[in-house]
């Protein structure tokens, strides 16, 4: 698939405000500095659509952007974030929760993992709310071009024997690099088929 425009729609704190058009909807979630905002950047070849920092804690908001003027990429703010108060954390939380729960037009979520790291608690557990919740999600490995292509292989198939030990199959999964490029077109691809599947629902 490829992409026309990119636009930046809006920004809450507050699912009740996103958007309220019928249109189909992917969100990228994941912790802190796992690189949401690049990848999105990476996908609609912009360089500044949404923020990105080398400091984490960078995206505060539900932020929606119009792809081709007929579906959204959803940055958010990562989970589990340490360095803010317990009072933001905590608000931060609650509405991240209340976007997965209440979002009708979310079709795919994406959750991002860092391909050099081992299965995180967090995110085994941010996997199982969706599971719980039957919200569709896939995995996104970020940040392959950080590892020579055998320890690349190497950490993904040690991640997904983790992610078995709690699931029955590995979800379907990417590896992306938002500095080579890698994964770009395999994930728009994956996108414009389930644009395709889920168009009736979307009339
Ligand atoms: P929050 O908004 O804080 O939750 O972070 P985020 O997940 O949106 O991460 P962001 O995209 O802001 O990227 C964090 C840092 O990682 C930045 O310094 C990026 O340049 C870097 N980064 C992101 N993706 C990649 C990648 O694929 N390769 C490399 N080498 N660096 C990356
Ligand atoms: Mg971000």
């Amino acid at each position: 698939m490829k992409i026309n425009t990119a636009t930046f729609i809006i920004s809450n704190s507050d699912v009740s405000k996103c958007p309220a058009e019928k249109t189909p909807e992917y969100a990228f979630i994941g912790r802190s500095n796992v690189g949401k905002s690049s990848l999105i950047n990476m996908l609609t070849n912009h360089k500044k659509l949404a923020k990105i920092s080398g400091r984490p804690g960078k995206t505060q908001l539900i932020n929606h952007f119009k792809i081709n003027d007929k579906w959204f990429l959803v940055d958010l703010p990562g989970y589990g974030y340490a360095k803010v108060s317990k009072t933001i954390k905590k608000a931060f939380q609650s509405f991240i929760k209340d976007y997965f729960l209440q979002r009708e037009q979310l079709v795919c979520t994406f959750v991002l993992v860092d391909s050099r790291h081992e299965p995180q608690k967090i995110d085994l557990e941010f996997m199982e709310f969706l599971g719980e919740n039957g919200i569709p999600f896939c995995i996104i490995f970020t940040k392959a071009d950080k590892l020579g292509s055998s320890m690349l292989n190497k950490n993904i198939t040690k991640y997904k024997k983790g992610i078995l030990k709690s699931w029955e199959s590995v979800p379907t999964h990417f590896i992306t690099s938002s500095e080579s490029e890698m994964g770009k077109e395999d994930v728009l691809n994956f996108i414009g088929k389930i644009n395709i599947d889920v168009a009736d629902n979307f009339k």
